[in-house]
């Protein structure tokens, strides 16, 4: 399983000072050095962490994968279309939340969707979709043109329930088969961390894990290079 490492949260320390540091430009570099395969960052319509200048200089410098995240507007998808990263991570996105707080609806908003997909792919840039781990989301993301869906897994990663724990778990593996089976890349993200990792991993269909807050939490106390290798560690001799 690969990791991507999302860097908004590095964007989110500058922007408490509104000065130049700490540079998520500079993070991602760090983050490729220690065994990232993929950097990610949500350039949100508001600009509260990641800005305009970070997606163009970080499309020239990842060497590994660029994943851009954005709602599937037309502002956001014209800036994809002129940056072209590997990819484009189509999310919902509400001016008030604190973070993304669930998975795309594909049964609303189906035509600008749909639209933005097309638009996407036929400028080169492959297309994951954020979804909850719902198996009617999958028929959607196939009709829809996706290559990628990438499981959202904030449910399962914020209860303590020991049930819940493993129901979640039931309907990660389970949206994940079922994903493969489709024909779609499956990725998985959102609340996860060192611990609620380990069993993630015993889903052989998600190829890819994209994490941030809790990697660039433990940076702040061992540095951003011990903390990714950290997870790779575990990502690479957990299973
Ligand atoms: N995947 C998506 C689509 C996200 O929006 C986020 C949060 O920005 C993540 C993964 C990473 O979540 P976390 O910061 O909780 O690891």
């Amino acid at each position: 399983m690969k990791l991507a490492i999302n860097i908004d949260h590095i964007a989110t320390i500058r922007q408490a000072r509104g000065g130049a540091e700490p540079d998520p430009v500079i993070a991602a570099g760090i983050c490729e050095i220690a065994g990232a395969e993929g950097i990610v960052c949500h350039l949100r319509e508001d600009r509260r962490h990641i800005n305009d200048r970070d997606v163009a200089i970080l499309k020239d410098i990842v060497q590994s994968k660029f994943n851009l995240e954005m709602a599937a507007t037309d502002e956001m998808i014209s800036i994809a279309i002129k940056t072209k990263p590997e990819t484009v991570t189509l999310v919902p996105e509400k001016r008030q939340e604190l973070t993304t707080e669930g998975g795309l609806n594909l049964n609303s908003n189906t035509k600008a969707l749909s639209e933005a997909v097309k638009k996407l792919k036929s400028n080169g840039i492959k297309v994951s979709l954020f979804i909850d781990p719902l198996p009617e989301m999958l028929d959607k993301s196939v009709e829809l043109g996706a290559d990628i869906v990438e499981i959202h897994t904030g449910t399962y990663a914020n209860t303590f329930d020991k049930e819940e724990i493993l129901k979640e778990l039931t309907k990660i593996g389970a949206i994940s088969r079922l994903a493969a089976e489709m024909g779609l890349v499956v990725t998985a993200g959102h609340g996860l961390n060192y611990n609620n990792i380990k069993p993630v991993l015993n889903i052989p269909e998600i190829e890819e894990v994209s994490i941030g807050h809790a990697v660039i939490s433990r940076a702040v106390f061992v540095g951003l290079d011990s903390a990714v290798r950290e997870m790779v560690n575990i990502l690479n001799n957990y299973r």
